[in-house]
């Protein structure tokens, strides 16, 4: 497997780079067999995989919320914008410019949306006026957020709660967002939605994109780069187009044939198929 074009491109920034990591969890559990993958500076990058393939873990280990889980990076190294962040709290992270979205887009139900993405702002020491300014940005980009902000966060949809989680996201005012599985449970159009305002932010904020996704379709299609997860390895990576017309991804990815996607397990003739794998 050839190491990420992206690395390649000596004029490319990365402003994320994660080098033949290790995690364990509980001591014994070996989860990630090194994992390499870079984020361009700017980027919006896929991180593709079925269930278990140990995408969440990646993205915790990036951004140091594995502790609270007895995970451990045992091996390899992370860089954020050339630094070293491994010794770093999550907090800390946040104060330089990564954040992440946990998956199931955890929202206070008890707190308004108004007041979910003010918890958003508490690394900040720029004071009230940009905050709320900061908030009418929130809510130009999700105008559904604007008509919901008082209502509780707990009875507003599932593709409200995903938003008002990404919406308190950016009021840590993130260069780069690790975002966990951001179409799940939600119905195509809103998926569709969701992904249209993350490439808007991409666009007009310059936020760089680490996506983990089971929904390979959708993520491809809005992915400049790709990295296909499997029991802990990346087992290939490409160029989101090229990857979207390779033959295997296809097959044991993008479901043609109408069957959805299907496990590589499951498959009978995979061994021969898989070319990625020595
Ligand atoms: N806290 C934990 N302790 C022990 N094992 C864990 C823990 N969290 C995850 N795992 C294991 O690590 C592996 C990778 O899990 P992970 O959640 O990273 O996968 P994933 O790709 O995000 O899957 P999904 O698409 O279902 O979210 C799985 O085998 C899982 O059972
Ligand atoms: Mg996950």
């Amino acid at each position: 497997m050839s190491t990420s074009a992206a690395t390649d491109a000596s004029t490319q920034k990365n402003i994320l780079a994660v080098n033949n990591i290790e995690v364990i969890y509980d001591h014994v559990i070996l989860v990630l067999k090194g994992v390499s993958l870079v984020v361009p500076e700017g980027g919006i990058v896929a991180l593709l995989g079925a269930n278990g393939a140990g995408k969440s873990t990646t993205l915790k280990a990036i951004s140091n919320l594995l502790r609270s889980e007895r995970g451990e990076v045992t091996k390899g190294s992370i860089e954020f914008e050339g630094a070293r962040i491994e010794a770093q709290t999550a907090n800390e992270l946040v104060r330089r410019g990564c954040i992440q979205v946990m998956e199931g887009r955890h929202c206070f139900g008890h707190l308004t949306v108004e007041e979910n993405l003010l918890t958003g702002a508490f690394t900040r020491r720029d004071g009230n006026a940009a905050i709320k300014r900061d908030i009418e940005m929130v809510y130009d980009y999700f105008p559904r957020l604007r008509e919901r902000r008082s209502s509780l966060a707990g009875y507003t949809s599932g593709g409200e709660q995903q938003m008002t989680a990404i919406g308190r996201a950016l009021m840590s005012r993130p260069k780069m967002i690790l975002l966990d599985e951001p179409s799940m449970g939600l119905a195509p159009q809103l998926q569709e939605e969701i992904f249209e305002i993350i490439k808007k932010l991409n666009d007009q904020e310059g936020v760089s994109f680490l996506l983990a996704e089971q929904n390979t379709n959708i993520a491809l299609r809005y992915a400049t780069y790709g990295y296909i997860m499997e029991s802990g390895r990346i087992v290939m990576d490409g160029v989101a187009k090229d990857l979207r017309e390779n033959e295997d991804v296809k097959e044991f990815y993008l479901g043609v044939g109408g069957e959805g996607r299907r496990s590589f397990k499951n498959v009978k003739h995979y061994k021969r198929r898989k070319r990625w794998l020595a």
